[in-house]
């Protein structure tokens, strides 16, 4: 069974409630009945009634298995509105700027996830990443003792001895621009959490990355990663981790017993951890492009409840799968 074949039976077991603001998008109509036949999740598709069964009809997508929340219809808007004031008055937001953002759809989608009349959210197929992340910033917020939510994404390398028999977690590959050192100790710990909630990775190694390996070069962002990987190690002791470690140290065994003898990671990690979102976000796609590894993401890590970005480029497919990876999440 593959991974993804995995994480939709994991699903099925769950029945958790997921939301998809982008009630009109195509992908995300012709998603429902794989969703719904499969039992991944119940799906809420939030817009107008009659707009939504129109845009199914016309791409002929069954979504009777869908409940339709019409946000200014429903019987909490002016509770949510009141909320999202409540919560972001010290912003300069008053009652008719709270109006206007429960009145987007994205926004409304986050409060249903914090006011608990959703398990998650996913959304992306028509916004980008930082609009569908913004409003989960804001009314969701991180989970507690975590300061920067990150994008992981799992690569699956065919034919592959490293990491958990070819199977990795890379992080950041789709938010914070530049974390800081407690942020990226942060990162560890909650790829650890997806590597063994969505992987069921039972040995986790965490590499901290850099271009360096334990002192062999010296230079203020190498710093960054050695207080990193002290910072992490000292916050979340069960975590397997060490650094600052070059990619081949941290994941080829015989240049890890030669660059870092002793170490418990190097040569066997399978959790990466990049030193900025421009390292991980390329490194994913040349792994993606070059060695035709299977990648899926971003999963978004470290908010308080679970909200997917999807990629503007994504499949129907894809659709299923994300909101069978947050349903599993829930
Ligand atoms: N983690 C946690 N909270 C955050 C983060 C973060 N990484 N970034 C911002 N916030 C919080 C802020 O503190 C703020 O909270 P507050 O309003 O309560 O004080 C709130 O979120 C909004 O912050 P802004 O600064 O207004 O948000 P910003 O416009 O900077 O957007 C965002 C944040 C969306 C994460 C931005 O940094 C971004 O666009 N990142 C890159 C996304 C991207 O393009 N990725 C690559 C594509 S994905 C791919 O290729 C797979």
């Amino acid at each position: 069974m593959s991974l993804l074949e995995e994480i939709r039976e994991k699903a099925s077991k769950r029945g958790k409630s997921i939301v998809l603001p982008e009630g009109t998008e195509e992908r995300t109509l012709l998603a429902i009945k794989d969703i719904v036949s499969k039992k991944i999740a119940n799906p809420i598709l939030l817009g107008n009634e009659s707009d939504v069964k129109a845009a199914a009809a016309k791409v002929g997508a069954d979504i009777s298995g869908a409940e339709i929340i019409d946000p200014v219809k429903a019987a909490y808007f002016d509770d949510f509105v009141q909320a999202f004031y409540e919560m972001r008055k010290s912003k300069g937001v008053d009652l008719d700027k709270a109006k206007a953002s429960m009145l987007d759809p994205l926004f409304f989608a986050s409060m249903m996830v914090k006011m608990g009349k959703a398990d998650g959210e996913v959304a992306g197929a028509e916004n980008t990443t930082g609009n569908v992340l913004r409003p989960a910033l804001q009314i969701i917020k991180t989970a507690p003792g975590i300061s920067a939510v990150s994008g992981s994404f799992i690569v699956i390398v065919p034919d592959c001895a490293y990491g958990d028999n070819g199977t990795f977690v890379f992080a950041d590959c789709a938010v914070t621009p530049v974390a800081t050192a407690e942020q990226l100790a942060e990162f560890a710990k909650t790829s650890v959490e997806t590597a063994v909630d969505l992987c069921g990775m039972k040995d986790p190694k965490v590499a901290m990355l850099s271009f360096s390996t334990k002192g062999s070069a010296s230079h203020e962002v190498v710093d960054k990663m050695v207080n990193a990987t002290n910072i992490a190690k000292e916050r979340f002791p069960e975590l397997k981790l060490d650094g600052e470690l070059q990619a081949d140290a941290a994941m080829v065994p015989k240049v890890g017993a030669s660059k870092a003898p002793g170490s418990l990671v190097a040569g066997q990690a399978n959790v990466l951890i990049f030193p900025d979102l421009q390292a991980g976000n390329i490194g994913y796609k040349l792994v993606q492009r070059l060695a035709k590894a299977e990648a899926i993401g971003p999963i978004l890590q470290g908010l308080d409840k679970p909200v997917n970005d999807l990629s503007r480029g994504c499949s129907v497919e894809d659709v299923v799968n994300v909101v069978a990876m947050i349903a599993v999440k829930a």
